[in-house]
C-alpha cells in the first residue's frame, strides 16, 4: 500500500502503521448487521489512532518548509495534540499546544494526554474557553512569537483537519475497499461508521468514496458526531472536500447529499460521558477485549448501537466501525469509568 494514491497526492512522511488490520466483533450479535472493526487504535503507540494518518501529510509540508517547530491547538485532553507532539519529537522539531481548560491559571493536572505532552517536552499555552473563540488568532500570534525569535513554525489546524490531512483518510479508505472485498460479498451493502469531532477524518473517507464512486458497490460512509449537530459537521466537511477538491482538481464535487452524519449521541456535551455510554464501552471490552475511549469512539460506537436498536437495517448488512484510538483519554477521569465496572 505504499503506492501512490492519486497522481497529485502530496508528499507524506511515514509516520503509521499501516494497513491496520481489521476483525469481526461478538458484541452486538442480535443487533441486526455482522460488525467488523478496524483497528486504527493500532496505528501506533504514542502516536496511535486516526491523528497519525493526518500529520504524515501536515508534518510532511513541515518537513518540506524546515520548520523547527509545530503549533496546534485543541481540549486539554486533546489526542491530536499529543499526537502533534510526539510527531514533532520524532522528527526533531519542537512543539506548541494551545490547550482549552476551564481556568488557565489552575492549569489541569498532568494525567493522561497531558502527562504526555509534558513528558515530551511540549511548551503548552492554557487558554480559556472564551478565548478558544480566538484560537486561529492565538495560533498565528504564536507563530509571530517564534518567528521574531529565528524560528521557523508550521501551523497545524485545529485536529489536523483541513484539505492536506484530509489524504490520510483518503488513503485509509483504499484499505477499507480492499478490507471490504475480502469480507462482504459485492452484493452486500456496508457502512463504514466512524466518530466526527472536527471533521478532517469524515472529509478524506466522504472525499474518496465520492471519488472512486463507492456507493456504486453498495459502500456507505456515516459519522456519528460527538459534538455540534449534522449541519455543522456537513458544512465542515463540505468546506474541507471542497477547499481538497479546488486545490488538487480532485473532481470529487461532493455535495451535502453525499455526507450523511447520525446525529444525536452527543449526550450530555463533549467529553461528557452518560452512564449507558461508559456502560457500552464496558460492555466491547469485555465481548472483544478492545477498549474504546469515552470522548470519541466510545460515544460514536453508542451511537450506532442505539441507532440500530431504533432501526437495524439503518447500516446495511456490514457495519465496518472505524476505531480512531483515544485510549489514553479514558485515563484522564478513571472514577468515570469506574462507576460501570
Ligand atoms: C480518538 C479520536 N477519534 C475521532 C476523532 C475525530 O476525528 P476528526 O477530528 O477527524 O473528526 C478524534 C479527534 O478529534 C479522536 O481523537
Amino acid at each position: 500500500m505504499t503506492e501512490p494514491l492519486h497522481e497529485r497526492e502530496p508528499a507524506r512522511v511515514l509516520l503509521a502503521n499501516q494497513p491496520t488490520r481489521g476483525h469481526w466483533l461478538r458484541y452486538g450479535a442480535d443487533l441486526g448487521p455482522r460488525f467488523w472493526i478496524k483497528r486504527d487504535d493500532h496505528t501506533g503507540s504514542e502516536l496511535m489512532g486516526n491523528k497519525v494518518r493526518k500529520l504524515e501529510y501536515l508534518m510532511a509540508e513541515a518537513q518540506a518548509q524546515q520548520a523547527t517547530h509545530v503549533i496546534t491547538c485543541g481540549g486539554e485532553q486533546s489526542n491530536h495534540a499529543r499526537a502533534t507532539a510526539f510527531a514533532a519529537a520524532q522528527l526533531g522539531m519542537q512543539s506548541v499546544l494551545i490547550l482549552r481548560t476551564d481556568d488557565p491559571a489552575q492549569p489541569p493536572a498532568p494525567a493522561a494526554n497531558i502527562l504526555l505532552d509534558r513528558l515530551v517536552g511540549a511548551e503548552i499555552v492554557w487558554i480559556s474557553r472564551a478565548a478558544w473563540r480566538d484560537r486561529n488568532r492565538l495560533l498565528a500570534e504564536q507563530a509571530d512569537k517564534l518567528r521574531a525569535a529565528g524560528a521557523r513554525p508550521y501551523i497545524v489546524p485545529e485536529g489536523g483537519s483541513n484539505a492536506l490531512g484530509s489524504w490520510g483518510y483518503m488513503r485509509a479508505m483504499r484499505e477499507l475497499v480492499s478490507d471490504l472485498a475480502t469480507i462482504a460479498s459485492p452484493a452486500e451493502p456496508a457502512t463504514i461508521v466512524y466518530a466526527c469531532g472536527s471533521g478532517g477524518t469524515g472529509a478524506g473517507l466522504v472525499l474518496a468514496a465520492k471519488l472512486w464512486k463507492l456507493h456504486e458497490r453498495g459502500i456507505r460512509v456515516t459519522g456519528v458526531n460527538v459534538c455540534d449537530d449534522r449541519p455543522y459537521f456537513v458544512n465542515a466537511i463540505g468546506a474541507i472536500c471542497a477547499e481538497a477538491d479546488a486545490r488538487w482538481q480532485l473532481g470529487a464535487n461532493v455535495t451535502a447529499d453525499d455526507i450523511d452524519i447520525a446525529d444525536g449521541h452527543v449526550g450530555l456535551g463533549y467529553a461528557k460521558s452518560r452512564t449507558e455510554e461508559l456502560v457500552t464501552i464496558r460492555d466491547v471490552a469485555r465481548a472483544d477485549g478492545i477498549v474504546l475511549d469515552p470522548v470519541y469512539t466510545g460515544k460514536a460506537f453508542h451511537g450506532l448501537v442505539t441507532e440500530l436498536r431504533k432501526n437495524p437495517r439503518r447500516f446495511g448488512s456490514t457495519v465496518a466501525f472505524l476505531h480512531t484510538g483515544g485510549m489514553f483519554g479514558l485515563f484522564s477521569s478513571p472514577e468515570t469509568i469506574a462507576q460501570v465496572l
